[in-house]
């Protein structure tokens, strides 16, 4: 068993996103004075939506260097870039519309491209690229924000997928039949967990028996998998995804 994880939670859905925007930020400002900058990794999904619009709002959005992020995601469903479904046009509607980030500095997956699994590849190898990886080096992230399905899915990693156990490649083309839309790309565990933080944002009610799930003993569960190496790993829960954790008392 890695480090426990930190488990924060707070009332409600607002509170989420105000606790999360202030994480980002936090993260941002080590990242940056560490290291010159901050590689962030958006989440896709509807939780994160609140959290995106918070950050670019004041005070959170004064409080990022913009000019020293760069913004990749950790999934991608296989439509257009203004597709309704895509985790692109959401982060782009509710946050990167609104803040300074240079253009250039957000990498899009094009999941919707013909061939997938070159897709993936492609943005495997802009990651090495952007992030000045070595050759056969992971991309280390500053921060990777999750969401949790109610199956227990985080990104695109989906229970008794393959790719769950995907070891060397840090981006996959996944076929995910349980989902909306199937057709996927996804980091995988290796990159996700290479990161110095990752921040899981769980909302609402019908999330409380996969909570329980993930963070009690099914270490079998893709979400339950993700253990950054370097510890960094914080559950950010409403009280009613919570509700069923021993002690959910909330901040
Ligand atoms: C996606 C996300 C996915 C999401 C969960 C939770 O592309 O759908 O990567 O992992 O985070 O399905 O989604 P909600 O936040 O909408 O419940």
């Amino acid at each position: 068993m890695g480090v426990a994880p930190n488990v924060i939670v707070v009332a409600d859905p607002g509170a989420l996103a105000e606790t999360a925007a202030g994480l980002v930020v936090d993260a941002a400002a080590e990242a940056v004075r560490a290291r010159g900058r901050f590689a962030l990794v958006l989440a896709g999904g509807a939780t994160p939506r609140a959290t995106y619009a918070r950050l670019a709002q004041a005070p959170f959005r004064d409080r990022v260097a913009w000019d020293r992020t760069w913004v990749f995601f950790g999934d991608e469903r296989a439509v257009p870039p203004d597709h309704p479904e895509s985790n692109h046009r959401m982060a782009s509607e509710a946050l990167l519309s609104r803040v300074p980030v240079p253009p250039a500095q957000v990498f899009r997956i094009r999941a919707e491209a013909e061939d997938t699994d070159a897709a993936a590849a492609e943005y495997a190898r802009t990651l090495g690229e952007v992030l000045g990886c070595r050759r056969g080096e992971l991309p280390r992230f500053d921060l990777v924000l999750l969401g949790l399905g109610v199956d227990g899915h985080t990104a695109s990693l989906f229970p008794g997928s393959p790719v769950v156990r995907e070891v060397f490649r840090p981006v996959a083309a996944v076929h995910a039949a349980a989902a909306l839309i199937p057709e996927r790309i996804t980091l995988t565990l290796p990159v996700i967990n290479a990161a110095a933080r990752v921040v899981f944002l769980v909302a609402g009610a019908e999330k409380a028996k996969v909570v329980r799930a993930v963070l009690g003993e099914q270490a079998t569960l893709p979400a339950a998998m993700v253990r950054p190496e370097g510890g960094g790993l914080v559950w950010l829960l409403d009280r009613a995804a919570a509700a069923l954790l021993a002690t959910p008392e909330a901040r």
